[in-house]
């Protein structure tokens, strides 16, 4: 898709189905970055024959002169955000080509509350390029249904001060969107086309097309290396496991970061089965895996100036003849060991692994993502990322983060009197408490034992990291959740 920057007017570029945006309850023609005088006011008309209001993401597809125009409402102005102009563009692009047009052009509108040009640009193209995401290559598209394709873009500021900013944020949003839509693919994959393996040569390929060092640990390494979780978990499978290690080394970098992510491919629950119903969503377990995958490829083209690790375990979790049983004993890499009570319970067996390799690349910062918990959906449905850490510094910047992406977090407490729970009366813990209480806080808690020494803080993403509900920009399925969150906290890194 060719996108490019004009200065001037909406109306006098010449790149599609021109798309204006309106606030609710307001009629204020430069708000509405109308054609001309007349025109305007034929568009009001239309607009109040057609009843719009101009509420958020509310279309009206209109004939004005000679071609067609669309409207998209913005909402109230006093709520406008970033995220609204997000929305709006992500909305526009795919009224647009679900009409089967193949072009158009936004508005990148000044206004007090969203920033500079480049700011708005960027989240302008980030909407427009997540929204026109889909995944269809596992379906024949009715000839009709595939030619409906946006092959251009047109952005629309109005000083042309501001052309060499947007071009460079357009640019920015290219490649993150290319990074979410890298994760999403894989977490909308079914579970017997992404394996561990496929995981394992997706980092393989990034690191050939990027020039980055990657390392992958096969099942057999694993056991005569003591990666216990890991392989507790990975016995179970046909598929081997495989441990992931994907590192991007700039020269100079500022900082060290390590991204841990969960990559079962597919949880079944092992022998400690879940039910049927739904089960078919564990494919997107992996979606920790992906996120760390399309941050790291993100941050090696956008040259960030920080050495990131990405770090993954990927396996299925099945319950067969060779699968552990609830109530086994593991030792860890850690030398910990951990008697597997529930064998549901298993990201934080892998996890557990990943997050006590780490230490040896002495990161200055720690995150991991992982569908963790059911609990958590239930905590924080699916407006929230669960965020835990005891270090306020990096509470509040991965805060900061998620206001600013809109890949929003919310805190929940790390303390220790959440602890005791995980106490076995054999091991040194049990991957499980018996409470029914906090389940996502102790499942961090657990992780925590492995976290000793590391500024670390995890993000459960199991109630974000998939979508039942169509957004403007989030097309029901994978969401691709973190990408854009970890490169935001780490270009605001000190
Ligand atoms: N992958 C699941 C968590 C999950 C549930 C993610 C729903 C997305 C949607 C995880 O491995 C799991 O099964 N957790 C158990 C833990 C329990 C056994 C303590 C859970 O949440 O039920
Ligand atoms: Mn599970
Ligand atoms: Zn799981």
């Amino acid at each position: 898709m060719r996108i490019q920057v004009r200065a001037g007017r909406l109306d006098q570029v010449r790149g599609g189905i021109q798309v204006f945006g309106a606030f609710e309850g307001e009629r204020k023609p430069e708000r509405l970055m109308p054609p001309s005088a007349g025109a305007h006011r034929q568009l009001q008309q239309l607009l109040a024959g057609a009843g719009f209001r101009g509420a958020a993401n509310e279309t009206a597809f209109l004939p004005l002169g000679k071609s067609w125009v669309l409207v998209v409402g913005f909402g109230k102005a006093k709520d406008f955000s970033l995220e609204k102009v997000r929305q709006f563009a992500g909305t526009a692009a795919r009224v647009v080509r679900a009409r089967g047009y193949t072009a158009l052009s936004l508005p990148v509108l000044r206004d007090r509350v969203l920033g500079d040009a480049a700011t708005t640009a960027q989240a302008v193209v980030e909407g427009a390029l997540l929204g026109l995401y889909r995944y269809d290559r596992l379906k024949q598209v009715p000839k009709h249904e595939k030619s409906k394709h946006i092959e251009a873009i047109t952005l629309v500021v109005e000083r042309s001060g501001d052309v060499a900013g947007a071009k460079r944020a357009v640019e920015k949003a290219e490649i993150i969107a290319e990074a979410v839509g890298l994760a999403r693919d894989l977490i909308n994959g079914p579970a017997n086309l992404v394996t561990p393996t496929m995981l394992a040569n997706e980092a393989r390929a990034l690191a050939k097309r990027y020039r980055l060092k990657c390392t992958v640990i096969p099942f057999a390494q694993l056991k005569r290396l003591g990666f216990g979780g890991l392989v507790g978990v990975a016995q179970g499978s046909n598929h081997p496991a495989q441990f992931i290690v994907l590192e991007y080394r700039p020269t100079r970098a500022k900082a060290t970061f390590a991204l841990c992510g969960k990559g079962i491919t597919f949880d079944t629950g092992g022998i400690s089965l879940k039910p049927s119903s739904k089960m078919e969503l564990m494919k997107y377990d992996m979606a920790g895996a992906a996120a760390v995958l399309g941050t790291v490829k993100a941050a090696a083209e956008l040259k960030l100036p920080y050495t990131i690790i990405g770090i993954i375990a990927a396996t299925e979790n099945m319950p067969s003849g060779t699968a552990q049983r609830p109530g086994d004993v593991v030792k860890t890499l850690s030398g910990k060991t951990v008697e597997v009570l529930n064998t549901d319970a298993e990201g934080r067996l892998v996890l557990a692994d990943c997050l006590h390799y780490a230490k040896r690349f002495k990161p200055d910062c720690v995150v991991d993502l992982a569908t963790l918990t059911g609990a958590c959906v239930v905590a924080l449905g699916s407006e929230a990322v669960g965020l835990m850490t005891k270090n306020e510094r990096l509470a509040s910047l991965i805060n900061q983060a998620g206001k600013a992406t809109y890949e929003r977090v919310w805190r929940l407490p790390l303390w220790d009197e959440y602890g005791p729970a995980l106490k076995s009366d054999i091991a040194d813990l049990r991957n499980v408490t018996n409470t029914g209480e906090a389940g996502t806080i102790t499942a961090a808690k657990f992780l925590e034992e492995f976290a000793e020494g590391l500024n670390w803080a995890h993000l459960d993403i199991a109630s974000t990291a998939w979508t039942e509900k169509d957004r403007p920009y989030i097309p029901k399925g994978a969401v691709g959740i973190g990408i854009r969150l970890l490169i935001e906290l780490m270009e605001n890194w000190k």
